[in-house]
């Protein structure tokens, strides 16, 4: 059975100056994924070890280097989604966690819950031993000024050699929104969404994204029989005819297909397969 990958670091305009570190960002975390995928590791432990690449590189609106609220505040939304079993986590403005996405794996495991928000997921995140840090090291001052039009969320979507499908999604959200702002990160269906024909992360302007369930509607088409690709752009182009939002996913599908489409500018990618298939994108 073969394997991939494929993730992105957000959709947005990218100024050219910075376009090839974000593309090599993106390339590191897909190689990072594709080494577990390698090993015969599972599809939700390497989205898991893209997005946390991906979380640790300040370059990217996600983990070290999120966007800020009104209050100047980081908050982070993130989620991750099993395929196979339907099993997920998601966490919702949180504060003061280093790699967002670990938790949300925290919470998917714990269960019973899938999503938690605030305090809440702080204290569940203290109780289970994932890493706190001040919100201020999330921080990047050199990048405070490129935030609003440059940073975008970042998402991970494999399948292992196993046939199992996931995907993974975190981000600090758009710049100046209210506290306590949660935008479809998070949210199953919405931005982040995988079952046994597709696995899909999205990014883009959340509150469009929610209205379309975009991540749910790609899958859905991989399910009527569309192919990878297709459905990716077909999906895009429903969230652009219902709504005004910049949006842009990837996604995997049973068969080791890979999709990605966007309405905006750039959105960077990479994708790699077992048949040496590299593909970069910005
Ligand atoms: N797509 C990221 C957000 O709107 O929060």
């Amino acid at each position: 059975m073969g394997f991939s990958i494929i993730v992105h670091g957000g959709a947005g305009k990218i100024e050219a100056a910075s376009a090839p570190s974000r593309i090599a960002g993106c390339r590191a975390a897909a190689e990072t994924g594709y080494a577990v995928l390698e090993r015969n590791g599972s599809a939700l432990d390497a989205v898991q070890a893209a997005v946390v690449a991906l979380e640790n590189n300040p370059l990217f609106n996600a983990g070290t280097g999120s966007t800020l609220n009104r209050e100047g505040k980081v908050e982070n939304d993130a989620a991750i989604m099993d395929g196979a079993t339907l099993r997920a986590g998601a966490v919702a403005a949180v504060s003061g966690v280093r790699n967002p996405v670990k938790l949300a794996r925290k919470i998917m495991e714990a269960g019973p819950h899938i999503l938690l928000a605030g305090e809440g997921a702080h204290g569940f995140a203290r109780e289970h031993d994932v890493e706190l840090c001040d919100p201020a090291e999330l921080v990047v001052a050199a990048q405070r000024a490129h935030w609003e039009k440059e940073h975008g969320t970042v998402g991970a979507a494999a399948l292992d050699a196993h046939g199992h499908l996931a995907a993974a999604t975190s981000t600090g959200g758009v710049f100046d929104k209210l506290p306590g702002r949660v935008g479809d990160t998070p949210l199953l269906g919405c931005g982040t969404y995988a079952n046994e024909y597709a696995a899909v992360s999205c990014t883009g302007l959340g509150e469009d994204i929610m209205r379309v369930t975009l991540a749910r509607h790609a899958a859905y088409l991989v399910e009527q029989g569309a192919e990878a690709s297709s459905a990716a752009r077909e999906a895009i182009a429903y969230c652009s005819g219902k709504t005004r939002g910049e949006a842009g996913l990837i996604l995997v599908d049973r068969d080791g297909g890979l999709g990605f489409a966007r309405n905006s500018v750039n959105m960077p990618v990479c994708a790699m397969a077992d048949d040496a298939r590299v593909v970069l994108e910005i």
